[in-house]
């Protein structure tokens, strides 16, 4: 029985959770600072970094507890080392470091991005463990980062396309502020878009045909220029206009992973990454998608440190530990099959 420790602070939340062979969550604790940052509209990285610190070591003991497990019964501890805030970075890679010399356990540095992706291997809902059958495509949509990948094996990333602007996330959270909702603001939008109509005010879709690169920044302006509309004339419709956000940006990512899918002869569809908890987004993979479709509960597909003890598993398996001289990496991009992934 192989059991992993995984610990999770690239951001704004502290995660540790205990997973077994890769899919089984013994336990899964994730302490959230959102409420602490949405005064400021984002994460403020100091703070993010000192709420860390607090509150780490409760996190992790909690996260054995649940699982009622020991240091003894662990077979490694996985720490996610980028890409995130570095000072936030550095709270859980120091937290891990210490206690795997402690514990005298093995450590394994995870990519956040990987970690995402494994979210699809963790079973959920009752559901039994089922292995995914490659090639696939991997559709990662975070606060950060949209990037669309062709997996052949485990750990196997050729990069198909990314964004040239602005990430999924970061088109869902600029526009809603614009539209003065709050942060983060992807639920924002989803919970404001019930009952809107996403037809009324048709945004545009940056379709950049003949590659699989995204572009979201026009999406923003045309939120930008639709908002100044209603200005001073009449009451701005939230609801319409949220809903047409999350059908354009739906839309798009949608219709380039079909197209890879098809392409490359994938077997299976995965999402991965905080916009993968949107609804609509959700429903329009599962309507128009030419093969199977796997995406994660929504409360997996968000920051936690479950799909960091999964995406562990597989480096264990290969013998792939870290050493004391493992950093942090802020910029860290997905390993790909050609090399770094274009910045
Ligand atoms: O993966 P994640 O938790 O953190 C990063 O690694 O970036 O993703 C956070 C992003 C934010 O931009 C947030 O607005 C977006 O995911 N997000 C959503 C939803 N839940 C979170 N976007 C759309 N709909 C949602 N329900
Ligand atoms: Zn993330």
């Amino acid at each position: 029985m192989t059991l992993i420790l995984g610990i999770e602070t690239s951001c704004d939340e502290t995660a540790a959770a205990v997973v077994q062979e890769g899919g089984k969550i013994l336990s899964n604790v994730v302490a959230s600072q959102v409420e602490i940052h949405a005064q400021y509209g984002g994460v403020f990285p100091e703070m993010a970094s000192r709420e860390h610190v607090l509150k780490i070591i409760p996190v992790v003991a909690e996260a054995l507890q649940t699982a009622n497990v020991t240091w003894c019964d662990l077979a490694a501890i996985a720490v996610t080392h980028g890409p995130g805030l570095a000072g936030s970075l550095l709270v859980g890679v120091n937290a891990a470091k210490a206690l795997a010399f402690a514990n005298d356990l093995p450590l394994i540095g995870i990519n956040h991005l990987e970690g995402h992706i494994y979210a699809n291997w963790l079973q959920t809902n009752g559901a039994p463990l089922a292995e995914k059958e490659f090639p696939l495509i991997a559709l990662l949509v975070s606060g950060g980062h949209s990037e669309l990948v062709l997996m052949r094996g485990h750990g196997d990333y050729e990069l198909l396309g990314h964004t040239l602007d602005d990430a999924a996330g970061e088109a869902f959270d600029k526009t809603a502020r614009l539209l003065g909702l709050g942060y983060p603001g992807g639920p924002a939008i989803q919970k404001a878009a019930e009952g809107g109509n996403p037809d009324l005010h048709k945004l545009p879709r940056a379709w950049l045909r003949g590659t699989y690169d995204f572009s979201f920044s026009g999406l923003k302006t045309a939120v930008l220029h639709l908002t100044a509309s209603f200005e001073g004339k009449r009451r701005l419709p939230v609801a319409d206009i949220a809903a047409s956000i999350q059908m354009a940006v739906a839309d798009v990512l949608t219709e380039k992973t079909k197209q890879a899918a098809g392409q490359f002869g994938a077997r299976q569809i995965i999402l991965a990454g905080g916009v993968s908890a949107n609804a609509q987004l959700r429903q329009t993979m599962h309507e128009r998608a030419p093969v199977p479709v796997h995406i994660p509960p929504p409360k997996f597909c968000i920051d936690n440190a479950a799909m960091i003890a999964a995406a562990a598993h597989p480096h264990l398996a290969r013998g792939e530990l870290s050493g004391w001289n493992l950093d942090v990496l802020p910029n860290l991009k997905l390993p790909t099959r050609h090399g770094q992934a274009p910045a």
